[in-house]
């Protein structure tokens, strides 16, 4: 998806993807990570989601990287605490005490100056994108990454030629051609939705969703 896409989508307040509440599963998952208070966490593709204040609250350092700028000063204005502003490498930056988030394209993302991240969130990041282009965003995925660094990642599944994306079907089996060299995969949740089967249905989804989650480990 061109960012024209997805600033046309912000302006338009054309954002159904966004929850008004934490993401259900972030709590009740998360906790497979064993990840310390204090560590670092990437949120690529973050939009305005309420789970980095959860992520936050929880005593994790987190980064959000989002293309629209709407995005990011929406959510600055519904938090409590105050951000600062600055720029590097062509992002604006948007910092807090324990909240930094990027504005710009996340494959330009400079990967020296953020560095030792210790997990990554991906919730409708790689569904978001289309098949040709995700293997682009995998790969900059792992440059960020440490030996250690694990990651939940969230992905739906469908028949993709009943609708058009986003979000897109990633199935299984493409998780683990993206990722499989550099993380053994567990699934940890699997739920038929279909209460967004319904919302999908006008766009030609008639068959099943289904919700997947992964916890990515290291090999
Ligand atoms: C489907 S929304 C998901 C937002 C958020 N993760 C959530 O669950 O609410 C996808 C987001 O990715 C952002 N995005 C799309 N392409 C991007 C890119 N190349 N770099 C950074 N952000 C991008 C869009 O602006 C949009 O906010």
């Amino acid at each position: 998806m061109e960012i024209s896409y997805w600033q046309s989508r912000w302006k338009k307040d054309k954002t159904g993807w966004h929850m008004e509440v934490v993401y259900p599963k972030l709590p009740e998952l998360w906790p497979s990570l064993s990840l310390p208070a204090g560590s670092r966490v990437l949120v690529p593709f973050c939009g305005k989601s309420l789970d980095m204040k959860w992520l936050a609250e929880q005593g994790y350092q987190v980064i959000g990287v989002d293309a629209v700028n709407k995005a990011l000063v929406e959510f600055t204005s519904a938090f409590s605490e105050s951000f600062t502003k600055s720029s590097s490498h062509g992002f604006d930056i948007y910092t807090s005490n324990n909240i930094e988030l990027w504005q710009g394209d996340f494959l330009k993302l400079p990967a020296s100056k953020v560095q030792h991240i210790d997990a990554i969130y991906d919730k409708a990041a790689l569904v978001a994108i289309p098949q040709t282009q995700r293997k682009d965003y995998a790969q900059k995925i792992m440059t960020l990454c440490n030996p250690d660094t694990r990651m939940l990642l969230q992905t739906f599944e469908y028949e993709q030629e009943e609708m058009s994306g986003p979000p897109f079907s990633v199935p299984e089996a493409e998780v683990k051609s993206l990722y499989g060299t550099q993380f053994n995969l567990e699934l940890v949740h699997e739920q038929s939705k279909f209460d967004e089967l319904a919302k999908f249905q006008q766009r030609g989804l008639s068959s099943y969703l289904i919700e997947k989650v992964y916890l990515l480990n290291p090999v």
